[in-house]
């Protein structure tokens, strides 16, 4: 029977996804993609080399893997092209890559619209990443969307362009933004479905037959679970829903295959854009860890808010999202500081609660109830095993554990692959 692992990012993206996916991407038979699109952005470092992955599942550097776009992502075709010459450009030519007839695709006026709805909301812009995500996920849901299958039909494209220009021109008009010439576009697409075409398919399919056999199978979540647009941060939060949860419905597969959830947190907190953040930190500490930590958006550049471990934030995650372990990740950045925190409830309006409340205004009010422990100053970036730590880093995992009441299966040191201790034994046998 197929051995099934959901790694999901359990803050607010950025959690170091990349290096987990790949981790195991390199032991996997498939790797599916299932919500998101290329507003999400991984790093892969290996052999000395380093990768920028968007919406290209992190299996695509191992010929013998099976990498699939499910029908739950966004997919933006040009965008998939780009990535994939850039891959061709430094030696990545053997790869095994699918895309869901039933994706939503992204066009090129939703990341028009994207700008847009940002610049007209002046002050309160959420800091999307400008790719048209929220957009095509709208037009998904208002069915105005085009998808990737269609692709495949001229006529049937023809037709279903033709109606979704008839809704985006005047809007865009309103806008004063430029019209879509029908033809203009229609071509292009035609020129896109000779490029990627025959990778277009039912990809539910594929997946329910991989799971009938012995293969590994890898979800790999995309952004972090604080950008849930049910359950985060709203309406600081991205189009999907990047739990374990949306894996049945965005990759087309049982809810009964969901077994085996990875939650990637780093060692403390980090997020790019607008939107309350409890733990963050404005001092020195701050400047430290985003420097050690290179805390600079893979995809914008933007440099990144930082604050304390949340494990409010992280028992949230973990109840709705079902997670087994932990991946602690970028812990060799703490090394050097004097003290650490981590946050184990809020202060809301003199009240201690122990959830994230729903809105982001009862979330600004909240102030974090820190607990502090003993920093460690070795440098734990070539650690192999867990019993090797310092003891106060060792403390400090034992605490994020007993307070989130899930173990930490795997501690990241440093963002080679060979800097990764595996703890749990499920996750070693993967
Ligand atoms: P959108 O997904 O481009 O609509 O952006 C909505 C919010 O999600 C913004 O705050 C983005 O910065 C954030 N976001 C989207 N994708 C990622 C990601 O992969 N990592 C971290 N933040 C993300």
């Amino acid at each position: 029977m197929s051995q099934r692992l959901v790694v999901i990012g359990s803050q607010w993206g950025d959690e170091g996804k990349g290096k987990i996916t790949d981790y195991f991407a390199c032991r996997a038979d498939m790797v599916v993609r299932y919500q998101g699109g290329n507003n999400a952005g991984h790093t892969v470092v290996f052999d000395g080399h380093k990768y920028s992955l968007r919406s290209i599942p992190s299996g695509i550097f191992n010929p013998k893997t099976v990498n699939v776009m499910a029908n739950g992502m966004v997919v933006n075709p040009e965008s998939v092209i780009t990535e994939l010459e850039k891959l061709h450009e430094q030696g990545i030519t053997d790869y095994q890559l699918f895309i869901s007839d039933r994706a939503a695709m992204v066009m090129p006026w939703h990341s028009q619209l994207d700008g847009a709805y940002e610049t007209l909301k002046g002050n309160a812009l959420i800091g999307t990443t400008k790719n048209g995500i929220g957009p095509a996920y709208c037009d998904k849901y208002s069915r105005d969307g085009l998808r990737m299958g269609d692709l495949l039909e001229p006529e049937y494209f023809a037709e279903r362009l033709k109606g979704a220009l008839a809704v985006k021109n005047p809007q865009l008009r309103l806008l004063g933004l430029p019209e879509y010439d029908f033809q203009e576009v229609y071509d292009r697409y035609m020129e896109i479905a000779k490029v990627l075409g025959h990778r277009i398919c039912d990809t539910s399919d594929l997946i329910n037959r991989a799971l009938h056999t012995d293969a590994k199978i890898l979800f790999e979540g995309a952004q972090g679970m604080m950008l849930c647009i049910d359950h985060g941060t709203y309406p600081y939060v991205t189009s999907s829903t990047p739990s374990s949860a949306s894996v049945p419905v965005g990759a087309g597969i049982s809810p009964k295959w969901i077994d085996n959830v990875v939650g990637v947190a780093k060692a403390y907190c980090t997020r790019v854009g607008e939107g309350a953040f409890p733990t963050e930190l404005f001092d020195e500490r701050a400047h430290q860890i985003r420097e050690r930590g290179h805390e600079y958006g893979t995809v914008t550049g933007r440099p990144r808010r930082i604050g304390w471990f949340d494990a409010v934030v992280a028992r949230y995650t973990s109840r709705l999202a079902g997670i087994d372990n932990w991946a602690l990740m970028l812990f060799d950045v703490l090394s050097g500081l004097d003290k650490v925190c981590i946050c184990t409830g809020y202060e809301l309006d003199g009240k201690i609660i122990d959830y994230p409340p729903s809105t982001v205004s009862k979330l600004a009010r909240c102030k974090p109830v820190l607990i502090e422990m003993e920093g460690w100053k070795e440098d734990i970036s070539d650690i192999k095993d867990f019993d090797s730590l310092p003891e106060a880093a060792k403390a400090y995992v034992r605490k994020i554990e007993e307070i989130t009441s899930v173990k930490v299966g795997i501690i990241s040191v440093g963002p080679d692959r060979k800097q990764t201790i595996i703890i749990d034994e499920k996750l070693k046998q993967f």
